[in-house]
């Protein structure tokens, strides 16, 4: 079979939509851990987005995550699509089969969807950030989580995308046969979600100023 030909069915569906996940995945942590550096203070952060600029992988990377982005999407669309028409047959089994593991995973990549979209105009390109200067990363974290109502909504965000994390590495090392994967699941999403949220905590609390 080929490339186009694996794709067609479930399984490779479900192939694409793990390995893409999986490298959107380890992006979220890394952002995570770089992150991190603002408890070194401005120089750290900033320097360490100057560096990522230096050695030219900011492009590379956006181009990867989006097309990541874009196949994980089309995936999951076209896999609810298959299961819907499925179900058509077998009315009785819409309950079972539109699950709330399913629901939640839909709804949850929306909401980190239009977060991302919110997240690039605030943090990357500026325009919804009270400082808002490129390059200055320090300054405009700082200006930007002494607003209750943004540490709120990237609360929400981060929430959203642990429960997202959850279901997803659960299902993904599942299907390895690993049985603690539950265990896994709830590990990562959790480390996740408090490296995150350390950081807009960390600056509302005036820890980070
Ligand atoms: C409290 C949580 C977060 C903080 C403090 C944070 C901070 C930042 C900052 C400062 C930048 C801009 C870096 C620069 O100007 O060089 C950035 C970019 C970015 N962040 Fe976050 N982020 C957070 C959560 C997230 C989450 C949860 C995601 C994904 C679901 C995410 C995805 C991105 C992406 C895709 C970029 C753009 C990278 C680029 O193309 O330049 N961030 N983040």
């Amino acid at each position: 079979m080929d490339t186009i030909g694996l794709y067609r069915t479930t399984i490779g569906k479900k192939a694409v939509m793990a390995v893409t996940g999986a490298a959107l995945l380890l992006f979220v942590i890394a952002h995570m851990i770089g992150n991190l550096a603002v408890f070194s203070g401005a120089d750290a952060i900033d320097g360490y987005g100057r560096f990522l600029r230096e050695i030219n992988v900011v492009w590379p990377m956006r181009i990867g995550l989006l097309g990541c982005i874009a196949l994980h999407f089309l995936a999951a669309y076209q896999l609810t699509a298959k299961a819907r028409k499925a179900r058509g047959k077998y009315e009785h089994r819409r309950r079972v089969q539109g699950s709330y593991a399913a629901r939640t995973m839909r709804w949850g990549g929306v909401i980190i969807a239009l977060f991302v979209v919110y997240h690039l105009l605030d943090l990357t390109v500026g325009w919804l950030n009270p400082h808002g200067v490129s390059g200055e990363i320090y300054a405009n974290v700082v200006a930007d989580f002494q607003h209750w109502y943004v540490v709120l909504a990237y609360t929400l965000a981060v929430v959203a995308l642990g429960f997202h994390i959850r279901h997803g590495v659960w299902s993904a090392t599942q299907t390895l046969g690993i049985t603690t994967s539950r265990v896994i699941g709830l590990g990562v999403a959790v480390v996740i979600c408090a490296g995150f949220l350390s950081v807009p905590f960390a600056v509302f609390t005036g820890l980070v100023s």
